[in-house]
């Protein structure tokens, strides 16, 4: 009967590990770039500079590309991307997805490490293999998506402390076509706040508003004990970035009541019922210890006698 007991114990945990393993190597998809095309033009620039970032992160795993029915790698080396089951079940923003995010076990997330042009190439270089594929009317994609993106060059990002609202506020700076500085809409930023154990991000890819500001509240986090935090903002992938240690309020060091003069330093601002209450006590105290010597001396006077 016990043995019975244990034996289903062990069978839930292991299912549960099962489970959990499971989990972990689950493609994570977003929902705006499920049906996604091809956002940059298919055309032999990009399919060449998609091979060359193809050559440098991902070959040592996929090793060399090669067009066949079914996968012919086993598991847990990674698959020949060039597949027809993989080529024709996966849209091009779910292998995008695939990419940026990984999927927590044998593929590794690239979303910080190659830009998202630089991903959208990798992948009209894959669907080179493929021929079903049909790339997507070059007019047509791309410019949507766009439409409120920056294209001139992002100059600086800074940030700065809003006490009104208790925020961070990073703004980016930018110089347009025509040269001149602007505050430009639609930038994407990153924001995080260094702790005891790490980074803490607060913001990740948010846009920047009309006024080229992205604006993050800090809800209760706690400064450090000057009343400072530490903050790094980025702006995409990280070309243009900034650290500024932001004071956000005056701290919270410990004071000692005794430091503070409140009772000796300045008696003569020290309230008058203070002062009665104060002497009051210590007269009855010593009063009271007098007592008890007196006491003790008559109980010793007794015993002599
Ligand atoms: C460290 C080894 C490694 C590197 C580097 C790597 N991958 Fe992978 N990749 C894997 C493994 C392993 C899998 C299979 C994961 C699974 O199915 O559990 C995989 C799966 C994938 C898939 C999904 C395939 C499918 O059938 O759905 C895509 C797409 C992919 N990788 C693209 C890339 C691209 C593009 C790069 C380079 C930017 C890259 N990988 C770099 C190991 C790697």
């Amino acid at each position: 009967m016990k043995k019975n007991i244990l034996n289903i114990l062990s069978l839930i945990s292991i299912s549960l590990l099962i489970m959990g393993n499971v989990q972990a190597q689950q493609w994570k998809i977003d929902d705006d770039l499920k049906d996604a095309r091809l956002k940059i033009p298919y055309d032999e620039t990009n399919i060449d500079a998609g091979k060359l970032i193809y050559e440098k992160s991902c070959k040592a795993c996929h090793r060399d590309i090669v067009i066949v029915d079914k996968n012919d790698r086993d598991l847990p080396s990674a698959p020949n991307l060039g597949n027809k089951e993989f080529q024709t079940n996966n849209t091009d923003g779910e292998i995008f997805c695939k990419i940026s995010h990984g999927n927590g076990a044998g593929m590794p997330p690239f979303e910080s490490q190659i830009s998202e042009e630089q991903r959208w190439q990798v992948i009209a270089f894959l669907r080179s293999f493929s021929d079903t594929w049909e790339a997507p009317d070059a007019s047509a994609a791309p410019v949507a998506d766009k439409a409120d993106e920056f294209n001139g060059q992002i100059k600086a990002i800074s940030t700065s402390y809003d006490s009104k609202n208790n925020s961070i506020v990073a703004k980016v700076e930018a110089i347009d076509s025509e040269g001149n500085t602007v505050y430009p809409k639609g930038v994407k930023v990153k924001i995080s706040i260094q702790r005891g154990f790490g980074n803490l991000p607060i913001c990740d890819g948010e846009k920047t508003d009309d006024n080229g500001l992205v604006s993050i509240s800090l809800n209760n986090l706690p400064p450090d004990t000057a009343g400072f935090i530490k903050v790094y903002a980025q702006v995409g992938d990280g070309v243009v970035k900034s650290e500024a240690d932001l004071k956000i309020s005056d701290g919270w060091k410990w004071e000692n009541p005794l430091d503070g003069h409140h009772l000796w330093g300045t008696r003569d601002k020290t309230p008058i019922w203070l002062l009665i209450t104060y002497l009051t006590v210590t007269i009855s105290v010593l009063l009271i210890i007098g007592w008890a010597f007196f006491q003790l001396a008559r109980i010793y006077n007794l015993r002599e006698r």
